[in-house]
């Protein structure tokens, strides 16, 4: 925890900017010629020295159909050809392609239209988001072209270095596996045309947008430039908690290239944003309340600029004590994050139904548990970019990957002071977002920078920045009781969810609405108290994530019914049939249902499960264990309500094994 009161002057990186011999000078950086063939045509350009691959390739050649996913060989969507190897090209020097052969999959089909492995793509719907999707053909194209007869074993091996975060590969791998047999001609070419359907309900139909996520063409935000464009690199708190008591620009102004630097005193609206509550400066202002909080944003000629300009500038701070566990931001004394929120609570939802303290008296067994959940990174291959401009008319335009488009119109419209009809704001092709990218962090210094430079300005981040300064999913603390009869009857339910919203609010209200409204589940209970508060916290912010808070509460309801289910005696799967919601049912907050399809929809999973039969090597039925997993009884029980027996079987092991290396530490024998 930082000390209180200590006063420390910042600048990104302490040797700054330096020129030199030998010393990288970003502003007169060192070039060299490249000559290479790419996609067939001899190609002769000078570029700076530090260039990747990757950066000739999308940044000089303008070849956008090849992204960058992580910059650090990670994730396979840079994959091209050097002398027909598949390599990637985000860890390849750019002298590496001198007098070589680059293949990119701009031009893979060689100008005749998609190749069979991109037409296999599109028919077997491979493309989601479509920002894995070029690595992915590069990568399947090189499996073939080795293995022509690829079994789906190799083709997952081929496919190995690639990362998909929306397909789940299934999709992908049939598309490989259906290139693999037309090439082959043990299926006929037609088996990549389109089904002809009648009706597009049921029926499988294709992509409108396929066919230009495989073959790259499409425009994500990064992809984007513009004649005579800027670009922007924004300077992060390295503190969770302090006062900014001073900005210097100076140095950073003076370095060439540099055409403007905007902090919060360039806002000329209301510096105050966010969807559900405006708490949330464009750039700190006065104080920084998370790392990776915004402070000010550098606009230059070159990404390399504008980095080393941001490195220059420096902020004195006042380093403040922090708060970084949501249940003790509640506490009487504790710091307070913002004025407007007593006790740092950010959104309190509360839902009440009948008496719940009549209904634990009523109950034959009350089992108590408390859960929790961690922050989850979203990290959506595409990392966050921007490209802003002004019309000829004066509106400022802003493509970015928003999933909340009309909501940030709004925002920046407010931001900016400008009425909304001179801010638009274009959705650009969304490379994955999860929920990642319906909160607002960036577009606003976007779009302030075109309006002061008048020109267009892109920002990208790096992978790291998106790791740092994105809303996660909210941590949860869940403290659960619930009483039931012996029947399994549930007569009442309580939770008390706790979540960490971090330093803003962001979509921690909707969060909390969703987590209480879903989290007792679809069950029929009649005595109900869910508390779902999430607190302001000195952690990065919270935000939307898939199922937008149900995630957590369902979670600790699943676990907690079958915690009630071994404590009773009961089959998991009985219990739930007991309380399922029926036709007719009132839901906790009110609504009357008219048709539940609950019990249908456990009926399907427990067959589709195999339930019934169990799982034959935990199931006691005398089968021989499986072997399927490296060893037998190697996989821990897919066992709802195992823990509290296993635990107690194991605990004597535990102590023991404790009380060994306790001995052991002690001893000094401990490696
Ligand atoms: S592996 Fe190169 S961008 Fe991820
Ligand atoms: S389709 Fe693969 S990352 Fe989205």
């Amino acid at each position: 925890m930082p000390d209180n009161n200590h006063s420390r002057t910042d600048a990104a990186h302490e040797a700054g900017v330096v020129s030199g011999p030998g010393v990288y000078d970003p502003v007169n950086q060192a070039r060299v010629t490249i000559n290479a063939t790419v996609n067939g045509r001899q190609v002769r350009r000078t570029v700076p020295v530090h260039y990747r691959v990757i950066d000739f390739v999308r940044e000089e050649l303008k070849l956008t159909g090849n992204k960058e996913g992580c910059g650090s060989g990670e994730c396979g969507t840079c994959s091209m050809f050097i002398d027909g190897a598949l390599v990637k090209s985000c860890l390849v020097p750019v002298q590496k392609i001198a007098g070589r052969t680059l293949e990119t999959i701009d031009d893979l089909d060689r100008d005749a239209g998609l190749t069979v492995v991109q037409q296999a793509f599109h028919k077997c719907g491979s493309s989601q988001c479509g920002y894995c999707i070029p690595g992915m053909v590069m990568a399947a194209t090189a499996t073939l072209r080795k293995r022509p007869h690829a079994s789906i074993g190799e083709i997952r091996e081929g496919l190995g270095g690639n990362v998909c975060r929306c397909t789940g590969y299934q999709k992908i791998v049939d598309a490989v596996a259906l290139a693999r047999d037309v090439l082959n001609g043990t299926k006929p070419a037609e088996a990549l045309d389109e089904e002809q359907t009648e009706s597009f309900i049921g029926s499988r139909t294709r992509r409108l947008d396929a066919p230009a996520k495989v073959s790259g063409a499409i425009k994500y935000a990064a992809d984007m430039w513009m004649p005579n464009m800027l670009h922007m690199q924004v300077l992060r708190s390295p503190h969770p908690y302090a006062r900014i008591e001073r900005i210097d620009t100076t140095q950073a102004r003076a370095l060439p290239g540099v055409e403007a630097i905007l902090t919060c005193d360039d806002v000329p609206g209301v510096d105050n944003f966010g969807v559900f509550i405006e708490d949330q400066p464009v750039m700190a202002r006065g104080v920084v309340r998370y790392t990776g909080e915004a402070v000010a944003a550098v606009v230059a000629d070159s990404p390399e600029v504008a980095h080393a300009a941001v490195a220059l500038i420096r902020v004195t701070y006042s380093l403040l004590d922090g708060i970084f566990d949501a249940e003790a931001a509640m506490r009487d004394g504790m710091p307070q994050l913002h004025d407007f929120a007593p006790g740092n609570i950010c959104k309190h939802t509360k839902i009440r139904k009948g008496d719940v303290e009549a209904g634990f008296a009523d109950a034959d067994v009350i089992v108590e548990e408390t859960y929790q959940t961690s922050a989850v990174e979203h990290a959506y291959l595409e990392p966050e970019a921007g490209l802003a401009y002004l019309e000829p008319d004066g509106c400022v335009t802003v493509h970015s990957p928003s999933q909340n488009i009309t909501h940030h119109r709004h925002m920046l419209a407010k931001i900016l002071g400008r009425p909304i009809n001179k801010v638009r704001m274009i959705m650009s092709t969304v490379g994955g977002g999860f929920g990642g990218k319906e909160d607002m962090i960036y577009q606003g210094m976007l779009a302030l920078a075109a309006i002061k430079t008048r020109r267009p300005v892109r920002y990208v981040f790096t992978r790291e920045e998106s790791f740092i300064a994105s809303a996660k999913r909210h941590p949860f603390l869940i403290r659960y009781r619930m009483g039931l009869k012996r029947n399994g009857r549930i007569v009442a339910t309580e939770m008390k969810m706790i979540a960490d919203g971090g330093a803003y609010a962001m979509s921690s209200p909707g969060v909390m609405n969703k987590s209480a409204i879903l989290g007792p589940g679809p069950y029929a209970i009649p005595n109900v108290w869910v508390d779902a508060i999430a607190v302001y916290t000195n952690n990065t912010p919270s935000g939307a994530f898939r199922a937008f808070g149900a995630f957590q509460s369902e979670f600790s309801t699943e676990s907690h019914l079958d915690l009630c289910a071994e404590r009773l005696g009961m089959d998991p799967i009985a219990l739930r049939r007991v309380n399922l919601m029926q036709d007719g049912a009132v839901t906790h907050t009110g609504q009357q249902l008219d048709r539940v399809l609950a019990t249908a929809c456990l009926d399907g999973a427990v067959a589709a499960a195999g339930w019934d039969d169990g799982v034959a090597y935990r199931s006691g039925r005398g089968e021989a264990p499986r072997d399927d997993l490296g060893r037998a009884g190697t996989r821990e029980p897919c066992v709802p309500g195992v823990r509290f027996s296993q635990l107690i079987a194991e605990l004597p092991a535990i102590h023991q094994t404790a009380r060994e290396l306790f001995a052991a530490a002690q001893e000094g024998d401990l490696k």
